[in-house]
């Protein structure tokens, strides 16, 4: 198998692009936008392989896309590049990045489909990788299933529903073979010190106050990156073209929860009495808008059909995370530098 990947420099491209490498015998090409020491150094395991390759490159340009599919030649494509920061508050980057983008790269990868022998076109696949938050808030009775309705309440997750829609559309006009995923939170090595988890533990290392938004009531569901990443290996070797798969866990906790488990689990790893108990850290802060009380997946379809389940508790990833961070200062102190550590955090 050749695999493209878009955004194979980010969080979880990184995380997918190292699997592969290292866990199976197919090949791999990273085509992402830009590149920081800090997400380099998360694919310095793979660089060096024969069976990983990078390219620079914007999936907004058509240009790039057509000669990078025409030389790579790949048999599935997984689209991870987007604009993923739920903070920003105008719409723009998403509209470029998650909408407008997806739009090109589609249009290159029909074209280059088409163009494709047979066998290799049935065997074709286009995963998208979209988020559990283009259905919005929910009750707390239920969880969200696949045919949930989008109820998109951030610039984000509406961009995120338009470029499933433009997937989607694709798939039924002109027989795409693609594949979506709904995705929970995502935590594991390699994550910014911007999103929540990495940000927590650096804060609690250094002594530093630890902001939590609101009473930190909002509850998320957590995914291990691995999980995650073993979940769409699954879906390239068996998904059947035009499904949908939301992907989670059991693990549905409140911001503070998360916060407080990481502060214990720190005081129980590297004891630090100069300032007592890290718990203290934690400061309440104004909340944010836009983002939703509570968000939880509904993942018994990759279950039953894919028989995947995620590997790790929250407590076993969240400890292998922690350590990960205690071990790997020199990265989150890059990470800490390219952010500047103005911005809030990401959850
Ligand atoms: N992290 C999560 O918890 C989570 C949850 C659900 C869904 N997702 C989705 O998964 C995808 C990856 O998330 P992540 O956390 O790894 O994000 P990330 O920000 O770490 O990585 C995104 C990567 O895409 C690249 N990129 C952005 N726009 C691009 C463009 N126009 N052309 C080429 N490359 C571009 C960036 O340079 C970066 O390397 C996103 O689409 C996101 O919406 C993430």
């Amino acid at each position: 198998m050749r695999i493209l990947v878009t955004g194979g420099c980010g969080f979880i491209g990184s995380a997918f692009c190292r699997y592969i490498v290292e866990q199976t015998d197919w090949y791999v090409m990273n085509l992402s936008r830009s590149t920081y020491s800090a997400t380099n150094v998360a694919l310095d395991s793979v660089r060096n392989s024969d069976r990983y390759c990078f390219s620079k490159g914007d999936i907004s340009d058509l240009h790039c896309l057509t000669h990078v599919l025409r030389k790579y030649s790949p048999d599935a494509i997984v689209h991870l590049a987007g604009e993923s920061n739920v903070d920003l508050i105008s719409p723009q980057k998403f509209l470029e990045s998650n909408i407008l983008g997806t739009n090109i790269l589609l249009e290159a990868t029909t074209d280059y489909w088409k163009s494709l022998p047979n066998e290799k076109k049935s065997r074709f696949r286009f995963i998208l990788v979209s988020t559990v938050e283009v259905y919005g808030a929910f009750d707390y009775l239920k969880k969200f299933k696949e045919d949930s309705p989008y109820r998109p309440s951030s610039f984000y997750a509406a961009s995120k529903a338009a470029s499933e829609h433009l997937v989607w559309a694709c798939g039924v006009g002109y027989n795409l073979p693609i594949i979506i995923t709904n995705c929970s939170n995502n935590y594991g090595p390699y994550q910014s010190t911007k999103k929540l988890i990495p940000r927590v533990i650096t804060k609690a290392l250094k002594g530093e106050k630890i902001p939590v938004y609101g009473k930190g009531d909002n509850i998320r569901n957590w995914l291990h990156v691995d999980d995650h990443v073993k979940a769409l290996i699954l879906l390239l070797k068996f998904g059947q073209p035009l499904t949908k798969y939301n992907i989670g866990t059991s693990d549905d906790l409140t911001n503070l929860d998360v916060v407080k488990r990481i502060c214990h689990l720190l005081d129980k790893l590297v004891p630090d009495f100069s300032f007592g108990k890290r718990e203290k850290l934690i400061e309440f802060v104004k909340d944010r808008t836009g983002h939703n009380l509570r968000s939880s997946v509904d993942w018994s379809k990759i279950h039953q059909e894919m028989n995947w389940s995620p590997k790790e508790s929250f407590d076993s990833g969240l400890e292998k995370t922690v350590k990960w961070y205690l071990e790997n200062e020199r990265w989150w102190q890059l990470s800490i530098d390219r952010e500047f550590n103005k911005s809030p955090i990401m959850v």
